[in-house]
């Protein structure tokens, strides 16, 4: 996870750095600091537990001049976030400062062995132990960069890193395996940072880093090579997004701003690629693996989170539209059970960021195994969408707020486009196609209406803040859906949430249930409608009180539920798409209610880079 940006050129670096870390924010905010170099004897580092504004605040005061620096934001994980364990880390002398993403996992052995060589520690970090790896090395063979390959040689685990040092000051090190590093080319000025968005005010121009590759930064150019010390030669690509998609732009979080986004996102992921007058689909991305998908006996689809939710309602889609059985796998599992593969068999994963370790532990699990694996990712250029064999590209842009909103309703509805696609290869007929094809392109519009009964909303979610625990139940499509509305509240009001199939509630949860307990219904009137009003008459005769969101013109529960929130009909297909939206809204007006820090909750990060 954290931010990693590093500066080389004329610019004051320090606002630079603070810019940079502050968009990265999402990605870690356990702590911030920096390091620049304004002298010849020693680094300048400033670090401080909490957020980048407590950094900008301690360093305020200072007039620091320098132009060449590093800074991060931190995730931990090894070491309590305080003001020690914050990076940068030094070495011994002060002279060399590394700022690090990831986890070095042989830490405990090296440091054990630098401390018999009479190295001390100041904190409790694996990266401090890589820092002072490369001092013993530094100090033996006197080149930094040498020193450097030296290290990574010796340590196992993941790493983005940026390196600066006063024994070579016109030089930013950089390196990556397993975690995002991208270089920034400018006019005479480069940057390095794990995140696309710390970039985009400065330069368009990026260099994608490959796993065991580094770069060397100076002021008159960079160049990259593996850690082995073979030069490469990566192809300089543009970015696609503008820095006004990564600002607020008069929302009071991102999370509000993505959810009132989706009545664009969704029309981005289809515009040029649903035939509204053939009833099909044009997958571009696909080309090169049609013969594999047509000649699939089994799909696997692996995620994480959200992306796993959306991923159940993949499973859901292909499975009625092409007639493929599909099966569902948290990436983190999938990696670690040695899962039974066969040659003809698919693997879809879905990410948001395509920096998840997991699920690029599980892309590599099946690719080794010689499986075709296709990707569902958002981030244009990210570790998976370049890894995978083929993919299609959700277009969200830029997702922010750590509780993923947008993404979710766009993997949907590329899922949507890929069961068609499959469906119209296979066994459905295009009047079937056309009819969801139309009613797909008819969604967005659904959506305002939904958003413009958000205030409704708001309401019955602060009726409900005071809540202790929730339930969530849905069946069919509308499962997942219920799985999706607890993680949402779960994770940014940290109230205890649980999503079920509304028919296991008998099974168990229904213990949960007295008058404390509000339970969210999604009760689409669909086929399997009148089985789950049983399920609210049977919550309503144990006192739950019950939030119902069904269909506009379905008055038949009003006089059961609490409250009721109506949205649009759609084919049975597609309500996951539309009745999510009312969970997200609900969730974030409940962390809104308790003060809840929104877009950066508590121990969470965007993307989740460590296994
Ligand atoms: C979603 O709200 C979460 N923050 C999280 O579950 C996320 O979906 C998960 O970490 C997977 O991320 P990815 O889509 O970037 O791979
Ligand atoms: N493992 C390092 C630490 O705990 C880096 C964490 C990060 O990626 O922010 O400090």
């Amino acid at each position: 996870m954290c931010g990693i940006i590093g500066y080389i050129g004329k610019k004051e670096i320090v606002p630079l750095l603070i810019t940079g870390l502050k968009r990265m924010e999402y990605r870690g905010y356990d702590s911030a600091g920096l390091t620049v170099l304004n002298n010849d004897s020693k680094v300048l580092t400033r670090k401080k537990k909490g957020r980048v504004a407590d950094l900008e605040q301690l360093i305020n005061s200072e007039k620091i001049h320098s132009n060449i620096g590093i800074a991060h934001t931190r995730w931990a994980t090894h070491g309590f976030p305080n003001d020690v364990n914050a990076h940068p880390h030094n070495d011994s002398q002060e002279k060399i400062s590394i700022v690090h993403n990831g986890i070095i996992e042989n830490y405990a052995v090296i440091k054990k062995k630098l401390l018999s060589e009479g190295f001390e520690f100041r904190s409790e970090t694996d990266t401090e132990v890589l820092c002072l790896l490369i001092e013993r090395f530094y100090l033996k063979v006197n080149d930094l960069e040498l020193a450097v390959r030296l290290a990574l040689n010796e340590v196992k685990g993941t790493f983005g890193l940026a390196i600066v040092s006063t024994y070579d000051p016109d030089k930013i090190i950089a390196a990556r395996r397993g975690s995002p590093l991208i270089l920034g080319v400018g006019d005479n000025e480069y940057f390095v940072a794990s995140d696309a968005s710390a970039l985009i005010e400065h330069t368009k121009n990026v260099v994608y880093l490959d796993d065991d590759e580094m770069a060397i930064l100076s002021p008159d150019g960079y160049i990259t090579k593996t850690i082995s010390n073979v030069q490469t030669n990566n192809e300089v690509k543009t970015l696609e997004f503008d820095l006004e998609q990564i600002e607020k732009g008069g929302f009071e979080h991102f999370m509000l701003k993505e959810i009132y986004e989706q009545t664009q996102t969704i029309t981005d992921g289809f515009r040029g690629r649903l035939l509204i007058d053939e009833g099909n689909v044009k997958l571009g991305g696909l080309r090169t693996v049609k013969e594999d998908f047509r000649n699939a006996k089994r799909i696997i689809i692996s995620a994480c989170g959200t992306s796993y939710n959306a991923a159940l309602v993949g499973e859901y889609l292909i499975e009625q539209l092409a007639q493929i059985p599909v099966e569902v796998e948290y990436a983190s599992e999938f990696r670690y059970r040695s899962p039974v593969l066969f040659d003809d068999d698919i693997v879809i994963v879905i990410s948001q960021s395509g920096e998840t370790a997991d699920t690029l532990a599980a892309v590599q699990e099946a690719k080794q195994r010689g499986i075709k694996v296709i990707g569902l990712v958002n981030v244009v250029g990210s570790s998976i969408a370049r890894q995978t064999d083929a993919g299609i590209y959700v277009h969200a842009g830029p997702e922010i707020g750590v509780a993923s909103t947008k993404a979710f309703t766009s993997q949907l509805t590329i899922l949507t486009l890929l069961a068609l696609y499959l469906g119209r290869m296979r066994n459905i007929s295009s009047e079937e196609g056309l009819k969801i094809a139309r009613e797909l392109s008819a969604i967005p519009e659904k959506i305002k209406q939904i958003l413009n009964i958000a205030p409704e909303i708001e309401k019955i979610a602060k009726t409900y803040s005071y809540s202790r625990n929730y339930l969530y139940l849905g069946r069919g499509f509308n499962y997942p859906v219920a799985l999706e509305g607890a993680l949402k509240l779960k994770e940014i009001s940290y109230i205890h949430a649980e999503g079920y199939p509304a028919a296991e509630m008998k099974h168990g949860p229904i213990a949960l249930i007295d008058e404390n307990m509000p339970v969210v219904f999604i009760a689409p009137k669909d086929e399997i409608y009148e089985k789950i009003v049983s399920n609210i008459e049977e919550v309503k005769a144990r006192k739950g009180k019950v939030i119902v969101v069904t269909n506009i013109g379905n008055n038949e529960l009003d006089r059961l539920a609490d409250h009721i929130i109506k949205i649009p009909e759609t084919l049975p297909i597609l309500t996951p798409i539309l009745s999510v939206v009312p969970l997200q809204l609900m969730a974030y007006y409940t962390a809104k209610e308790l003060n809840r820090d929104i877009d950066k909750p508590r121990n969470l990060a965007k993307s989740v880079t460590v296994e």
